[in-house]
Order: structure tokens, then C-alpha cells, then sequence
């Protein structure tokens, strides 16, 4: 029996040298060290041997035993580190290769539009109100001096929620949410998004953008309006920006105008921007008519105001050269990159 044993260890030792892989390493132990194992299976016999012999050769099974075992240990150490050495070799880095570059965002042209914008009524004082874009009737039209069945509303279908409830067809509602709020001196401008019931083309969606303009305050005047939206297209086009009101009708505003400006590529001698006019055309304005200040809940004999409502991607689309709206909403990376 001990030469059984001494001939485990010796073939276990050369087996465990040769080895060269974990997994050969683990039916090696599997061979002598498992249930089914060959030095397991001597130390079962052990019962048949004389009491003498036994201990001796006990003692010699259980070195055995702990010999393999220490050279399994070690060799799987060699192993391991020897697997961790050809992984990090396959992973290595070339810090030298060009990294992938990351795309940075954009403004986006109307945004770029309406924070120049802002920042020129902020510099004049104004302060930014805000309103819902779900709004009451009541608000949206009757406040505004159109009243159910005014033919005014047949040019801003918007669509409805009930019968009472709908989406803003403009940002003029704002002005008598701030005149029920505020005081006079108000001074704001509203930016935001309006709704109408209009098909998609080229010049119309039914979601775009505005700006309202609300002034309120003894003795404001026609003359205040015109130099303020003056000075405002300077900014906004450049010094030598002039505008011309048009008279209009607007149910909310007495006296009302159309305003142009004139147009900035060519001057006012008319080009292929401007479809040979010299004007174009970027928001309604008047003074606020006297009911609706008395809506607002402020006395028209003793305050006075003026408005203005201008169309954000009309200004963007001259401004930037863009023939199609629907560019604006497409979200075309190629497109707005561009700005
Ligand atoms: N709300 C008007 C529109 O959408 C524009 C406007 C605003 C006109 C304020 C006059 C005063 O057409």
C-alpha cells in the first residue's frame, strides 16, 4: 500500500507540473483528492491493514494528501496570474488613438431669436411674465374684447377641449392675467407657445411661437409704442432698421397696426428676401383698447397702455434666410447646425 501511495504522489507531482490550464487543474484534483478520487480511495482501504501498519501508513496518505493540495494551491496561483497576464494583453489601451468626439448641442434658432429678444426688452426694463397654453375662453377671447360669435374668431380656430377650455391662440390672454395680478406701471413681455387649427405648410403649423408686449401707465402713448418697437428692430436687425406702422383691425388694440420693418438684406430697395416689398412684416400692435383694460380691472380714464404681438419664427425665418417652417420642427441635425 505505501508503494501505491508513493507512486500516487509521484505521478500526481509530474501530472501537476505538466498541467497548464485551471481547468486540467481541476480534474487532476478531481483525480486523487475527489470522492471517486485514487488517494481517496486507499484511505478507504486502510480498514484491511494490521493495526500496526496503520498509522505509518495513515501518516504517510495524509502528507500525501496535503502535498497535492499545496501544489494544486500553487499552481492555480501561477495559473491565474498567467490567465490575468494574457487578458490584460489582449486589453491593452493605445492611449495615443484619437478619441471619439463628442457632439455639442446648439441653440436653436428660434431660441437664439427669442433670447435676443428678451434681452432687449430686459435691458428697457421689461419684466417676463408667463400663462398657460391650456387657457380659459374667457381669457383667450372674451377678456380681449371678442365676444362668443365675433366674427374675430373665425382667424384664430384653435382647437378645443371643451366648450370652455382650449388651446391659446395667442399670447394676448397673458396680458390680462398680469393686469389682474399687477398694478400699473406693467411693463412685460410674454414669450410662448400658441396654438392654431391650421394645416402644415411652409408658412404654417398649428404650434408656433410668440412674444406679447404689455405697457400700462399714466399717460402712455402712440409715440411710446412707436419708439419703443424702433429702437427694439435696430437691435434686433440693425441700426439702420427703420419700421412702418400699417393701420389694421385688432379687437383688443384702438388705434391697431401692422408693423414692418424694413428689410435688413437690402435696405428697403427690395431682393429676393424681402419678395421685392422692402418690408417685411413681423407683428400686430396698438393701444390697449379701453374695455380691455377695464377687464384687466384698471380705469381706462385714468391709465393708458400699449401692446404688441410678434411671431417668433416669422423673425427667424427672415432673419436666418429660411424658406421652409417646417425646418424648425424637424430636429434635422444637418439643418441646425447650421446657426
Ligand atoms: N395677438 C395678435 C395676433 O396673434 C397680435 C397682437 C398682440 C396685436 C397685441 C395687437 C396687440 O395676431
Amino acid at each position: 500500500m505505501r508503494e501505491q501511495l508513493n507512486n500516487i504522489k509521484l505521478e500526481a507531482e509530474k501530472k501537476l507540473n505538466e498541467a497548464g490550464s485551471l481547468a486540467e487543474l481541476e480534474s487532476i484534483r478531481l483525480q486523487y483528492l475527489g470522492k471517486k478520487g485514487e488517494l481517496t480511495a486507499v484511505l478507504r482501504g486502510m480498514g484491511q491493514l494490521t493495526p500496526e501498519e496503520r498509522p505509518l501508513t495513515g501518516q504517510l496518505a495524509n502528507e500525501i494528501r496535503s502535498f497535492i493540495e499545496s501544489m494544486l494551491e500553487e499552481k492555480t496561483k501561477i495559473l491565474q496570474e498567467k490567465d490575468r497576464q494574457a487578458r490584460l494583453g489582449k486589453e491593452t489601451i493605445d492611449v495615443t488613438m484619437p478619441g471619439r468626439r463628442r457632439f455639442l448641442g446648439k441653440k436653436h434658432p428660434l431660441s437664439i431669436v427669442l433670447d435676443e429678444i428678451k434681452e432687449v426688452f430686459i435691458g428697457l426694463g421689461y419684466e417676463i411674465a408667463e400663462g398657460p397654453e391650456v387657457e380659459l375662453d374667457y381669457y383667450n377671447f372674451e377678456a380681449l374684447n371678442i365676444p362668443a360669435g365675433h366674427p374675430a374668431r373665425d382667424t384664430q380656430d384653435t382647437f378645443f377641449i371643451n366648450g370652455d377650455i382650449l388651446l391659446r391662440s395667442q399670447t394676448s390672454p397673458v396680458q390680462i392675467r398680469v393686469m389682474e395680478k399687477k398694478k400699473p406701471p406693467i411693463k412685460i413681455i410674454c414669450p410662448g407657445r400658441v396654438y392654431r387649427s391650421d394645416a402644415v405648410d411652409a408658412t404654417h403649423s398649428p404650434i408656433f411661437h410668440q412674444v406679447e408686449g404689455l405697457v400700462v401707465d399714466r399717460g402712455v402713448t402712440m409715440g411710446d409704442l412707436t419708439g419703443t418697437l424702433q429702437l427694439f428692430a435696430r437691435r434686433l436687425f440693425g441700426e439702420n432698421t427703420r419700421i412702418r406702422l400699417r393701420p389694421h383691425h385688432f379687437q383688443f388694440t384702438e388705434p391697431s397696426a401692422e408693423v414692418d420693418v424694413s428689410c435688413w438684406a437690402c435696405g428697403g430697395k427690395g431682393c429676393r428676401i424681402c419678395k421685392d416689398a422692402g418690408w417685411i412684416e413681423i407683428l400686430g400692435a396698438g393701444m390697449v383698447h379701453p374695455n380691455v383694460l377695464k377687464y384687466g380691472g384698471i380705469d381706462p380714464k385714468e391709465y393708458s397702455g400699449f401692446a404688441f404681438g410678434l411671431g417668433v419664427e416669422r423673425v427667424a425665418m427672415c432673419k436666418f434666410n429660411i424658406d421652409d417652417m417646417r425646418l424648425l420642427y424637424e430636429n434635422d441635425m444637418r439643418f441646425l447646425r447650421q446657426f
